[in-house]
């Protein structure tokens, strides 16, 4: 699995197929990328709106990757 935190904005997972959990919501997602806020003002979450352009959400980029 590999993680990239954007500069300044989300992160992108790749896969195929993501299976999301939060609260009483479970959802199943068939594309090829998705994007996580993290800058915390999404009001979509897990998912990011493009709210942290407006509101300036500044961090490094970077990336993350799970090995076996
Ligand atoms: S990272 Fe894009 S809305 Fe939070």
């Amino acid at each position: 699995m590999r993680l990239e935190f954007l500069e300044n904005g989300p992160i992108r997972l790749e896969g195929k197929r993501f299976r999301i959990r939060m609260g009483e919501r479970e959802e199943v997602l068939e594309r090829p990328r998705v994007f996580l806020c993290r800058c915390g003002g999404s009001v979509n979450k897990p998912f990011c709106d493009g709210t942290h352009k407006r509101i300036g959400f500044q961090a490094p980029g970077g990336v993350l990757e799970v090995e076996d």
